[in-house]
């Protein structure tokens, strides 16, 4: 079971200090919102950020792109240092060749779909990838209420990757708190991005503690 804190909620004037904060409070990925106006109504950052935050964390760097046609950049960030890019089945007519792209660069590769995505527009990677997210909110901002019905997705994908022996990761992303976290765990997912619920908090380490009880 590993927590993913998103830097999206996290101050972007103290980002050293607010990594370094989730990493010693035990967080196991950093994860990254990298989002381009277009595929999702907000901007964030770019490859530049993650290049600039390498070096500060021993931590995975999880890479989320909410841009059209990730292809384009996808160099970039593992340039910039990306453990794991995850690329979403509707940003792209290629998923296929993206999915390939990543690996060929030597970085974990991952697919994500959004709530209204069914788990079939990304079957014919499963046996290739290293992550499926599955989305809990609408992406494009922190601090949603987490959609149960998504639940039944993270199912779909427990179940595949237990009949066929695939290798993924399980993630969600979107309104994880210590409330949701359990309905996810129980659906079979094993990493848990959290934005808000983590940083819009006075005691961020406190937060990923509450987490990790909650998953006991
Ligand atoms: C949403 C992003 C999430 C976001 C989650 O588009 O992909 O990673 O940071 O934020 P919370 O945990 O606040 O819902
Ligand atoms: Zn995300």
């Amino acid at each position: 079971m590993k927590i993913a804190p998103s830097i999206l909620s996290a101050d972007f004037a103290n980002l050293e200090r607010d990594v370094v904060m989730v990493e010693e409070a035990g967080a196991d990925y950093i994860h990254i919102d990298v989002m381009d106006g277009q595929f999702v109504p907000n901007i964030t950052l770019g490859p530049n950020i993650v290049a600039a935050l390498r070096p500060v964390t021993k931590l995975p760097l999880d890479v989320h792109l909410m841009i059209v046609e990730p292809e384009r950049y996808i160099e970039d960030f593992a340039k910039a240092g990306a453990d794991f890019i995850v690329i979403h089945a509707e940003s792209t007519n290629h998923l296929h060749r993206g999915v390939q792209q990543i690996k060929s660069l030597g970085v974990k590769a991952g697919v994500v779909i959004n709530p209204g995505t069914p788990v079939c527009a990304i079957e014919p990677v499963l046996s290739m990838v290293d992550m499926v997210l599955i989305m809990t909110v609408n992406p494009g901002f922190g601090g949603q209420s987490f959609i149960p019905e998504t639940l039944e997705k993270v199912k779909e994908i427990a179940e595949l990757k237990k009949t066929k022996g695939y290798v993924y990761e399980i993630e969600v992303d979107g309104g994880v708190t210590d409330e949701t976290i359990k309905s996810c765990a129980e659906a079979g997912a094993d990493v848990f991005v959290a934005g808000s619920y983590v940083y819009a908090s006075d005691d961020p380490a406190g937060q990923i503690q509450k987490l990790k009880d909650a998953l006991k």
